[in-house]
């Protein structure tokens, strides 16, 4: 899919306050600083149209983006982040899971997850948490390019194994670089194929 046009559309502190209009939307939602906001840009070809940090916790907002003038992006904050009070992560996670569940337009959610890792507790959790309430999402495993290729491999296959107890058929998964753009063109066509 070519990407003709991508532009900053808005910054919502809850799902009440977006609007109900009739484009459909894919977020991205995973661990604090796995990248949500650098494969946004790597995926619109913009270097920074998404805000990203190497410090986590930088995305505090359900952030918009509108592409080609017929869908959205949505960058969302991350899960877990311990330095936030646990006030603020509360709320933080309780508008994240309002949206995923309530908004109508979101057609699928890419819930990413750091290669790099053996397969951490929240990620499943959350995975587990969004199969529970019907939330249609596929795994984007992040930062390829920070590791050698037989690690890559190893984590991939005990990721998935673990996840072959809860799910059958597996979601979609793709595995990513902003680096060096993995994956762009397997995700752009699968967001091409959905809507
Ligand atoms: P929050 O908004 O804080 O939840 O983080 P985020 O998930 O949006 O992460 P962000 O895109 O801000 O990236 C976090 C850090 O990881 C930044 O320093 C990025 O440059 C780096 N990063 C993200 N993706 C990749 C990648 O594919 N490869 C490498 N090498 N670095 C990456
Ligand atoms: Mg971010």
């Amino acid at each position: 899919m070519i990407i003709k046009n991508a532009s900053f559309n808005a910054s919502y502190p809850g799902i009440l306050k977006m609007p109900d209009d009739k484009f459909p939307e894919f977020a991205f939602i995973g661990r604090s600083n796995v990248g949500k906001s650098s494969l946004i840009n790597m995926l619109l070809d913009k270097k920074s149209l998404a805000k990203t940090s190497g410090s986590p916790g930088k995305t505090q907002m359900i952030n918009r983006f509108v592409v080609n003038n017929k869908w959205f992006l949505v960058d969302l904050p991350g899960y877990g982040y311990a330095k936030l009070s646990k006030k603020h992560r509360g709320s933080l996670k309780k508008m994240i899971f309002s949206y995923l569940i309530k908004r109508q337009q979101l057609l699928n959610t890419f819930v990413l997850i750091d290669i790099r890792h053996k397969f951490q507790r929240i990620d499943k959790d959350f995975l587990i948490w969004a199969g529970e309430n019907q939330i249609p999402f596929s795994i984007v495993f992040t930062k390829s390019d920070k590791i050698k290729n037989n690690e890559l491999n190893k984590n991939l296959s005990s990721i998935i194994k673990e996840l072959k107890k809860y799910w059958n058929p597996l979601p979609p998964h793709f595995i990513s670089s902003a680096v060096n753009k993995t994956g762009r063109n397997d995700i752009l066509s699968y967001i091409n194929e959905l809507h």
